[in-house]
């Protein structure tokens, strides 16, 4: 049978999406990259803004008009929300399988070719229960640890250090539908990051709702997040390595110290502040003030003069008044961000956020607040890629430039094109060169700047990584 694999969300579902092609192989499926012709579609679903969840929406309506009937598999973060009420509108999805259950999905398959349906969700935190490491997500590991190594991009890899969130931000839903925070093993992670280096994926990333927060305890030992990148970053062939995301508070010295003890450990640190005003973090739960977030800022810079940081900011959070917006501005300016996601409030279904506070931002206020971030945004962020103007940077060839569409030369060798690399600050960085380069490391001069990316002249390297 022929799998096709939607993904949308974060990189939580794309790492999810790459160790279900790889168990889906394993069980004898065929992946397909044609949506017509698949006997087998499954999309993993996002839930964290009320507009990711009606992208899926539409995408199963479309299904629905689809004459040719097949196995339809609903998965991720949208199914755990939504279970079984789902099959109202869609009766014709044979399978939801929360992310917590992804396992055993290759039996659900076979069960839906009989045509039996499968609803397989973790329990749900909303129901006033507490739901436990040890009896909500069993799971934690069993989708990891049977990882094949080599599928998935050649050079890079995530690799999930915990899961799930007990922070419970008010407007978050991710504690609901990704469940207790838990952290993996370190043994368990460190087999994986070594599988994943000696298969020549060199820059891993490591994931987490809060990466941070990363603890491990297992009789008198604990180990921390530091001590976690210290052993990772030991692994030879493990040439980058990179974590996302990270919570404020839990962003202690001994975590900057390590990174700028150990080169390879990458001086990008995406850590959202949300707000900048104490007001919204306080209603938000965020359990940081603004002089505290400044704090941390200053230390980063402080301990890594070349650290980039990225933030994520949310407009028109309820009761957002005018001068909060400014502060979130004004956190931007004086924080000097690379880049910063910025999203508009969405109320989500079951959220202390949505329970108790109005939605009361006008939707236009919303869209102008997030005009005028981004605007800032832009301003501090040309200065920031400006500032690399006749540097020397290290890329990680991605691939020819998707920018174009198609590969486009501009130079005057015939054998180069429009390549596109990242340092390891997360530079998108444009450069002439041959399409051999991809998966490899070169490095680049850079020649100008525009507020997203760099443009360079290779200047050598190309060995594989
Ligand atoms: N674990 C990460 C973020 C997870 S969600 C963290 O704690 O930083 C990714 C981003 O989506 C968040 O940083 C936040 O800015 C945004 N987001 C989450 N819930 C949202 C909501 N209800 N409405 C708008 N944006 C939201
Ligand atoms: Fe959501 Fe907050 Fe947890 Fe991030 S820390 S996943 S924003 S609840
Ligand atoms: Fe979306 Fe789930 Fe990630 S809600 S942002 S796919 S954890």
């Amino acid at each position: 049978m022929n799998v096709y694999i939607e993904t949308l969300g974060c990189q939580m579902n794309r790492l999810d999406s790459e160790l279900i092609t790889g168990q889906l192989l394993a069980a004898g499926y065929e992946i397909t990259d044609d949506l017509e012709a698949a006997d087998v579609f499954l999309i993993n679903t996002c839930s964290v803004r009320a507009q990711a969840e009606n992208k899926v929406y539409s995408r199963l309506g479309r299904e629905a008009a689809i004459k040719r009937r097949r196995i339809v598999g609903v998965l991720g973060c949208l199914a755990q929300r939504r279970g079984a009420s789902l099959l109202k509108r869609y009766p014709f999805v044979d399978i939801i399988c929360g992310p917590g259950q992804l396992h055993a999905l290759g039996e659900m398959i076979r069960h839906a070719a009989k045509g039996e349906r499968t609803v397989a969700c973790d329990p749900d935190r909303r129901d006033g229960r507490a739901v436990f490491a040890s009896e909500g997500n069993s799971s934690i590991d069993s989708l990891d640890h049977d990882r094949n190594a080599s599928v998935g991009s050649p050079a890079q890899a995530y690799v999930r250090i915990m899961r799930g969130c007990d922070k419970f931000c008010t407007y978050c839903i991710v504690p609901f539908v990704r469940g207790p925070e838990i952290s993996r093993s370190p043994e368990a992670i460190y087999q994986e990051v070594k599988q994943l280096a000696d298969a020549g994926r060199g820059e891993i990333t490591l994931l987490g709702q809060t990466v941070n927060s990363y603890r491990y305890s297992a009789g008198d030992t604990s180990i921390r997040f530091s001590d976690l990148l210290e052993r990772l970053a030991a692994i030879g062939g493990v040439r980058r390595l990179r974590f996302v995301t990270s919570y404020p508070t839990d962003f202690g010295g001994d975590i900057l110290q390590t990174m700028r003890d150990l080169p390879n450990i990458c001086r990008y640190i995406h850590c959202p502040p949300q707000s900048g005003s104490d007001r919204i973090l306080k209603a938000m739960n965020r359990k940081y003030t603004r002089a505290q977030y400044d704090s941390f800022i200053d230390r980063a810079y402080d301990y890594l003069p070349d650290v980039t940081i990225a933030g994520d900011f949310i407009v028109g959070f309820p009761g957002e008044r005018e001068s909060d917006h400014q502060a979130s501005a004004d956190l931007i300016r004086r924080s000097r961000f690379k880049n910063s996601f910025i999203f508009k409030y969405s109320a989500r279904p079951g959220t202390v956020g949505a329970k108790t506070l109005k939605d009361d931002v006008p939707f236009e206020v919303k869209r102008e607040r997030n005009r005028e971030l981004l605007a800032v945004q832009a301003e501090v962020s040309l200065e920031h890629f400006r500032s690399f103007t006749g540097r020397q940077v290290e890329l990680l060839v991605e691939g020819p430039s998707p920018l174009a569409g198609k590969p486009i030369n501009v130079s005057d060798d015939p054998n180069c094109v429009q390549m596109l690399g990242r340092t390891s600050g997360d530079h998108i960085t444009v450069f002439q060169g041959p399409e051999s380069l991809a998966g490899q490391y070169v490095n680049a001069r850079v020649t100008g700047a525009t507020a997203f990316t760099l443009f360079a002249e290779f200047c050598g390297g190309g060995e594989r990584s």
